[in-house]
């Protein structure tokens, strides 16, 4: 039986090798010379080219070129069906990562998502397109972290020089300070808060630092229960989503 299964596995190779008059390769995506589908919009990955990739329209071939800082892996479409380098799979398929060298635009590639500055913490990114840069917001009490393409709670980002009361605009009570019986004990270790002046959001402490949270749409934060709850039930909030 283990003779059998040696020969069998052993053939396979020189069966294929035969019938494509190619060595296998190794790559598990094939060159294409015209497309296996008539209608409809297909792509397919470049055996080589982490950065190229075939696409078929109703039967006509083209090889594609991602823009410069995208890749192809049949997932996600930035643009073009290509994906963030950072965000592809690209397996053993290869690319040029230089970037676009424009000494003038924040962009490093043409197309990405770019922190501001290297060092501080910014409550916003660059997002390039083309080379040209927009500047798109975190959501309220969140910092930008290039490690993760994403806004994130500032007392994760210490040690790229956050500092949580700063960027939420909080500094939480001493705990030892809390009276004895009072409700927001409950929720130790972790403390939550109204925010002055705004009915949509509460303020929990983490390890002494403020995270801001959103109660969600129509709903706000109760200060007799330091819960979320459906703005009617809030009275000085029942206006907050009508005006
Ligand atoms: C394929 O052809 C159909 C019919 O002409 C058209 O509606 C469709 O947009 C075409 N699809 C692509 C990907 O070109």
């Amino acid at each position: 039986m283990r003779i059998f299964l040696f020969v069998a596995v052993a053939l396979i190779p020189l069966v294929a090798g035969r019938d494509t008059g190619v060595a296998r390769q190794s790559s598990p995506y094939q060159d294409l010379s015209s497309c296996p589908e008539d209608y409809g919009l297909q792509t397919y990955a470049h055996p080589k080219n982490c950065d190229q990739f075939y696409k078929c329209a109703n039967g006509t071939l083209t090889l594609e070129t991602c823009e410069n800082g995208l890749l192809f892996d049949g997932a996600g479409s930035v643009h073009n069906f290509c994906n963030y380098h950072w965000a592809t799979n690209c397996g053993d398929r290869l690319f040029d990562p230089d970037p676009a060298r424009n000494p003038e635009s924040v962009c490093e590639y043409s197309f990405g998502l770019f922190k501001p500055t290297a060092a501080d913490c910014d409550i916003f990114y660059y997002r390039c397109a083309y080379g040209e840069a927009e500047e798109v917001a975190c959501d309220k009490g969140l910092a930008y972290d290039d490690r993760s393409h994403s806004c994130n709670w500032p007392d994760l980002l210490l040690d790229i020089g956050c500092d949580p009361e700063k960027v939420v605009g909080f500094r939480c009570p001493d705990v030892s300070s809390l009276p004895p019986n009072s409700l927001v004990r409950q929720f130790l270790p972790f403390p939550r808060y109204a925010v002055p002046n705004d009915c949509g959001r509460l303020v929990t402490c983490v390890n002494d630092y403020p995270r801001l949270i959103s109660c969600g749409y129509g709903s706000a934060f109760n200060e007799d229960t330091l819960t979320c709850d459906d703005a009617e039930n809030v009275p000085q909030c029942a206006n907050y989503y009508k005006e």
